[in-house]
């Protein structure tokens, strides 16, 4: 049992339907085998609690664990390669890179990479698109195993368009996803994501058996990228005749639901929309990767008034960093950018998009994304270096809704200074400080 006093901001209320940022100066939160057991003033917890370790983080702010909903595993050594639209990066940058992931050593090494740049950035939950190569993605699982992290993953398959190293059939799809989803599909905090590279590069057949992967794995999840770019969106028209629209290539395949998370939508029409939110899948917003890839302006006015649940992924590497700060922070100038047709973004917005909203479309709603009773104690304390314009800007904010803002504007990895994950702490590196009390309030006391 360990009562955490802080300043803690979140948003347990959504801000699209009403809700507001939940500020409280000086909380208690009483964290018993990870789970934030009791909530509310730091004095009244206390005088219930009187003893037992208390670890004061008033020099900081604590806020939810942040949630990444798009972000590759293999790309973390490509991040800033920056000039060229979606096509052109992914022949010229992405792809080269990830055939290097062949060799599972390598791969290893890149999933230590992509680990620590998750926790670096305070991310303690992702939905992470994998390798196109099987011992590659059961490195990423170990990895992230090793460290605690909530990672939903899986396989990529594709079978076309892509370098030959890259490409798989249907049935060895089928059968490396399904060997995979056995030895990692709710095992901890990692599940299993049935994952086509998009429908550019996959045909009919991989798309079937990504649904036969579907049907078998209970549970699974699926993701993929749509509408990113117009020249892309040109060929799915061309390669699917059939289909309606791109949306329509994956749900003909029976592939969306409300356990389907598809990446960008940047070019969404709005009989698309109509089909994603009628089955209750969720979009990806990538906005640091639109603006890099030039991939246009997000409609989130128009998501968000067909029902669509949105969160935010980093869309690392053509996205240009794990930070999603810096992520809310993009998603805001985007919306400024499209003047009238654009959702004005409060930070409360912005915070609930990068936490409780990344849960709720990976069905973790009840799990983590704010700190309430009940919820797992996934949580970051951000504590700027003295003489920072973030210390100075925080030290000047009239209001929470202001702090808050300051710290979208201005808050980055190196601003993260405590991660924690089911109530352990974790920093980047994989390395875990002891949990034991005394280390804890030797923790508090140096602070
Ligand atoms: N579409 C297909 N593959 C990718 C990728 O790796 N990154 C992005 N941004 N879009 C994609
Ligand atoms: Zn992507």
């Amino acid at each position: 049992m360990i009562l955490y006093r802080a300043r803690v901001l979140d948003t347990p209320d959504d801000p699209f339907a009403g809700g507001s940022l939940r500020s409280h100066e000086d909380a208690g939160l009483l964290v018993v085998d990870g789970v934030i057991r009791e909530r509310g003033g730091f004095e009244s917890i206390r005088a219930r609690y009187p003893t037992g370790p208390v670890v004061d983080l008033r020099d900081g702010i604590l806020l939810p664990g942040l949630v990444d909903t798009h972000v590759h595993f293999p790309q973390v050594r490509i991040i800033g390669s920056l000039g060229l639209p979606l096509l052109d990066w992914l022949e010229q940058c992405a792809l080269p890179e990830e055939c290097r992931l062949v060799d599972v050593d390598y791969a290893r090494v890149v999933a230590r990479e992509f680990v620590d740049g998750l926790v670096a950035a305070g991310t303690t939950t992702a939905l992470v698109f994998g390798s196109h190569f099987a011992p590659a993605v059961d490195s990423l699982f170990s990895e992230v195993s090793r460290v605690g992290l909530r990672v939903t993953s899986g396989l990529v398959v594709s079978d076309r368009a892509l370098p030959d190293p890259l490409l798989t059939t249907p049935q060895r799809a089928y059968d490396e996803a399904h060997a995979l989803a056995a030895r990692w599909h709710e095992v901890g905090r990692t599940r299993y994501a049935v994952t086509p590279r998009f429908s550019y590069s996959a045909g009919e057949g991989i798309l079937d058996a990504c649904a036969a992967v579907l049907k078998d794995v209970p549970g699974a999840w699926f993701t993929s990228h749509v509408n990113e770019n117009p020249a892309e969106v040109a060929e799915v028209a061309r390669l699917f005749a059939d289909a309606e629209h791109y949306v329509g290539t994956y749900d003909q395949h029976g592939l969306l639901g409300e356990r389907s998370v598809l990446a960008h939508n940047v070019h969404a029409s709005d009989a698309e929309l109509a089909v994603i939110a009628g089955c209750s899948a969720s979009v990806a917003h990538c906005p640091a990767s639109n603006s890099a890839l030039g991939s246009g302006l997000f409609p989130m006015r128009r998501h968000v008034e067909h029902g669509v649940r949105v969160a935010l992924g980093s869309d690392v590497g053509a996205g240009t960093g794990f930070s999603m700060f810096k992520e809310g922070l993009q998603a805001y100038f985007a919306q400024r950018l499209l003047g009238d047709a654009g959702l004005p973004l409060t930070p409360a917005h912005l915070l609930h998009l990068s936490t409780a909203a990344g849960a709720a479309v990976l069905g973790l709603a009840d799990t983590v994304g704010d700190l309430s009773e009940g919820k797992q104690f996934d949580a970051i304390c951000l504590r700027p270096r003295a003489g920072t314009s973030l210390d100075i800007g925080l030290r000047h904010a009239g209001s929470p809704e202001d702090a808050l803002g300051k710290v979208f504007a201005l808050a980055g990895d190196a601003d993260v200074a405590d991660v924690w994950i089911g109530g352990e702490q974790v920093s980047s590196g994989g390395f875990r400080r002891p949990t034991g009390p005394q280390s804890w309030s030797i923790a508090a006391e140096t602070r």
